[in-house]
């Protein structure tokens, strides 16, 4: 085969959505048995690229060509039938189904086409991809018993696994794979990627740059619906990177130190040997007014259930918790609200948002109190908008406007929504679980300019994150959980921040 023809050209794509141009006239090449890297801010147009790629949307004009053939636009068959398998944002998957089902879900004829018929058969076709792929998951296992990432590696061998059925080489299209992972799994990620590399072309979608620079041949940053730049990976610099994503220098002081407070309130969130069996281990943290405290461990630590327990999201079996002294009922959300505990759950899509309610609904749900007209429980249309518009700007949500609904944003801006939901309504407490996944570099450090902001205002902050940089460049104090157990506390004052070997060696 002629190699100089790549695996993909796009050429004068464009799309619009009513007013909004998601795309316009992009080009875009992906040299076969290579890796591109496709980056750009929230609301950049990288989905609905990888979206037309693919065929689930039809673009407004353009051409897309596999192996130098034309292929017809908006027909995901055809686009299957070329080899191209995508791994989307937002999981796929059907929870009670078994992993091996999962894997061929909704290509069940194209198996049996190739000659793969029952359960014995796809199950040892899904163990194959599986063990290709390097990752160690039973196929038999029930989907939904599986942990988060490793649904997530799932739906990337049910990629791969359409290179079985079609007598082609695939595409794979991975849409931000790694937000959802842990370092250790993308770790394996990658080394599949690498394995792949001989055998398959590859696009992935990342906001963080350090997955181009470890897995990437080529980059290709997409800003406003348009390319913005195309590089060797080999050429280009994290500062080049950052400049083309989000129109200006990175700024130094990412994490905005110099900010941090250090004469810290009463103690607002106390919590006494909280115990969640087979998860917890007795742990009591105390979080002042205006401090930032961050949690760090591996997965399965313990983190993400910390975070759920402090907000009522599940109930602990000993152990208790207050805010400003008075105590919550374990387990009651409700409970937590009233006082005023926010949470930006990890798994935002399940407990963040309603996709189909719009911005303003998802905005200013939770604190529809404060809307009434003096004591009359009546809502201030106007006040309601006001307030949506006023965080639509501050947050910089790309956005036609307040009305549209959620699913229709980016993955990132509908994040922006779940955060915006607590500063309009006022807290006293906020628990972020991995705050920075799904947002670009420079929405991130908007999110880190309102946690200084909230610090100021006397919020006592819970920060759980699998980002080493952030959780050490933001917080005040550092807990770090292994087995469900707090190991360490480490102090980290703006003017003397630990370094991460400091903080590594309690994790693991
Ligand atoms: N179905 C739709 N209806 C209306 N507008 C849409 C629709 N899908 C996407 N858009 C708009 O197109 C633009 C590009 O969105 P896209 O999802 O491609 O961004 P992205 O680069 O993937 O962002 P993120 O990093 O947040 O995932 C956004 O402004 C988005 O609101
Ligand atoms: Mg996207």
């Amino acid at each position: 085969m002629n190699t100089v023809v790549p695996a993909l050209a796009l050429s004068g794509v464009s799309k619009h959505y009513g007013q909004v141009a998601a795309l316009r006239a992009v080009d875009l090449t992906l040299a076969r048995h290579s890796v591109l890297g496709l980056v750009g801010e929230n609301g950049a147009g990288k989905s609905t690229l990888i979206s037309v790629i693919n065929g689930t949307v039809l673009p407004t004009d353009g051409e897309l060509r596999v192996n130098g053939s034309v292929v017809a636009p908006g027909a995901p068959l055809a686009a299957a039938r070329a080899g191209i398998a995508t791994v989307f944002q937002e999981q796929g998957l059907v929870a009670n189904l078994r992993v091996h089902e999962n894997m061929l879900l909704g290509r069940e004829r194209g198996f049996a086409r190739a000659g793969f018929l029952g359960t014995n058969a796809t199950a040892a076709l899904a163990r194959d991809v599986l063990n290709e792929l390097g990752i160690a998951i039973d196929p038999m296992a029930v989907t939904g018993d599986l942990a988060f990432g490793e649904r997530q590696l799932v739906e990337i061998a049910k990629a791969f696994a359409l290179g079985r059925i079609y007598p082609v080489e695939p595409i794979v299209l991975l849409d931000e794979p790694t937000s959802a992972l842990s370092d250790k799994e993308t770790q394996i990620l990658f080394n599949s990627i690498r394995r792949w590399r001989d055998k398959a072309s590859i696009v992935l979608v990342s906001h963080r740059l350090s997955d181009v620079f470890a897995v990437c041949d080529h980059v290709t940053a997409l800003k406003d619906g348009t390319v913005n730049g195309h590089w060797a990976v080999a050429d280009a610099t994290p500062d080049m990177l950052h400049e083309a994503i989000v129109g200006r220098p990175r700024s130094a002081g990412y994490y905005k130190e110099s900010e941090q407070r250090e004469d810290l309130g009463e103690i607002v969130l106390d919590i006494r040997s909280l115990t969640v069996p087979g998860q917890l281990r007795d742990v009591s943290l105390s979080v002042q007014a205006g401090e930032i405290v961050g949690v760090a461990g591996v997965l399965g630590s313990g983190k993400t259930v910390l975070g759920n327990a402090i907000t009522g999201a599940i109930r602990p079996a000993g152990g208790e918790i207050s805010i400003r002294g008075k105590r919550l009922k374990p387990g009651s959300r409700s409970d937590a609200l009233a006082a005023d505990v926010g949470f930006v759950p990890a798994e935002r899509n399940i407990a963040g948002v309603i996709g189909m309610h719009s911005i303003e609904w998802n905005l200013t749900l939770p604190s529809l109190r404060s809307f009434r007209f003096g004591r009359w429980p009546v809502l201030s249309a106007a006040r309601q908008a006001r307030v949506t518009d006023s965080w639509i700007e501050r947050l910089r949500v790309r956005t036609p406007g307040r009305a549209v609904q959620i699913r229709n944003l980016s993955g990132g801006n509908a994040q922006k929504v779940v955060f915006a939901k607590w500063l309009a309504r006022g807290i006293k407490v906020f628990v972020l679980d991995d705050p920075g996944r799904g947002l670009d570099v420079g929405a991130k450090e908007e999110i880190y300019v309102l946690l200084r902001d909230l610090a100021r205002q006397g919020v006592a902050i819970v920060l759980i994150s699998d980002n080493l940089p952030e959780i050490i460049g933001l917080s005040n104090r550092i807990i770090t959980l292994r087995s469900g157990a707090i190991s360490a506390e480490i102090n980290a004052p703006a003017h003397d921040k630990p370094a991460e070997t400091a903080v590594v060696p309690h994790m693991v």
